[in-house]
């Protein structure tokens, strides 16, 4: 089995389908990089819901609840820390329509059957006092946690290389294509790797390899966030720290988190910017992020700035993945991840292996299937458009 892509999305794949025992293959030039490099890694199931992601929300809160026993079976596998921190999420607005954003959200959660609770301005800052005075309400959400995405893909690197998982250090050109299957796949330095079963797992670029026959192609794009890492102060003995939970806000229309971790780090993110595979780090960038930030935790300004990078959020039309077989036998799809590949590890690692593993999915990762995009263009016109992260 190969599987093209070793960002977190191919490499929980691949050393999920090694523990079904199958042999495994991954192609990438650098396996353990891509958008988990970049991203916050917040488990944000019930603070990012939008309207018309239902089902979305049925994947998102399955790979949540599975969070706590993954992250203690790969620290075991592995021998390393995943940074699982069960801290919670506090979502506050700043202004009357931020206030009005929010009490939707809240209306919108509570019709889905999720926990959250509204709170005042001084009980937010209560909860979290480096908060502005400004603080007009929030909403509680205390199951939305965190994870460290870096820390989560060197884990899943060594519990691959552990579990016999054969890396395959170089760029993949072309998808091999024999008698109506794929058959694996061609690389730039040369080689020709065979496999019965291929995964594509290239995030943002798994709409472009070559070979895969253009109707087959995902429908993914790339949506660039920019992220900035900055130093928190070591609390004084018996001092709260500088933010408990990840705190997270709607600013003049641009969503802004602040996800603080134990280590120390607080990451700051992130824009959303539709500029192909453009990965700058601009000046307005982080200037828009900082500004923002500021308006609502002023102490950020003081805190050293350590970190700047932009990374690229593989989206799909309906913002939820492709998991599952194309109408290429042997080809099976695990992208589109959007905002939610670090959520989604989990549950994609499972369902990718049992489909590998048996020939189908679980019944949890069918709506995903790719063939929803195979529909008429009539039927695709009724899917949701994009909303902002
Ligand atoms: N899920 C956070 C983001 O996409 O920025």
């Amino acid at each position: 089995m190969l599987v093209i892509g070793g960002g977190i999305i191919g490499l929980v794949t691949a050393w999920r389908a090694a523990g079904r025992g199958l042999r495994t293959v991954v192609a990438d030039p650098a396996p353990g990089g891509g958008a988990a490099r970049v991203a916050a890694g917040m488990l944000a199931a019930v603070s990012e819901l939008h309207y018309g992601e239902e089902t979305l929300l049925g994947l998102n809160l399955a790979s949540a609840r599975r969070y706590p026993r993954f992250a203690a079976e790969l620290e075991e596998a592995s021998g390393q820390r995943i940074g699982y921190r069960p801290c919670g999420t506090l979502a506050v607005a700043l202004d009357a329509d931020d206030r009005a954003y929010l009490r939707d959200l809240h209306a919108l959660q509570t019709r889905s059957g999720l926990d959250s609770q509204w709170l005042t301005g001084r009980e937010c800052r209560r909860l979290e006092p480096m908060l502005a005075p400004g603080v007009r309400g929030g909403l509680r959400v205390d199951g939305d946690h965190q994870v460290d995405p870096r820390l989560l893909a060197n884990a899943l690197l060594i519990a691959c290389e552990r579990a016999g998982v054969v890396f395959h250090r170089a760029q993949t050109v072309r998808l091999t294509v024999e008698g109506g299957r794929a058959t694996g796949a061609e690389l730039a330095d040369g080689a020709r790797l065979v496999a019965g079963q291929t995964v594509l797992a290239a995030g943002s670029w798994s709409g472009r390899l070559a070979g895969v026959p253009p109707e087959m192609l995902p429908p993914v794009r790339p949506v660039k966030g920019q992220v900035l890492r900055l130093r928190l102060p070591v609390p004084p003995a018996g001092s709260p720290p500088f933010l408990s939970r990840t705190v997270r806000a709607v600013v003049r229309g641009n969503p802004l988190y602040l996800v603080p971790r134990e280590s120390g780090e607080l990451v700051l993110g992130a824009t959303s910017e539709e500029l192909g595979f453009d990965t700058t780090v601009t000046a307005g960038g982080v200037y828009e992020l900082l500004r923002d930030a500021h308006e609502l935790v002023p102490g950020v300004t003081e805190l050293p700035l350590v970190e700047t990078c932009a990374g690229l959020r593989p989206a799909s039309p309906d913002n939820a993945p492709l998991l599952g077989p194309t109408a290429l036998p042997g080809l099976h799809l695990a992208t589109g991840h959007f905002r939610n590949g670090v959520l989604l590890t989990p549950v994609t690692g499972e369902a990718m292996a049992e489909l590998l593993a048996t020939g189908s999915l679980p019944e949890e990762a069918r709506p995903f299937s790719p063939a929803r995009f195979s529909a008429p263009r009539a039927e695709r016109a009724r899917v949701p458009e994009e909303q902002p992260v």
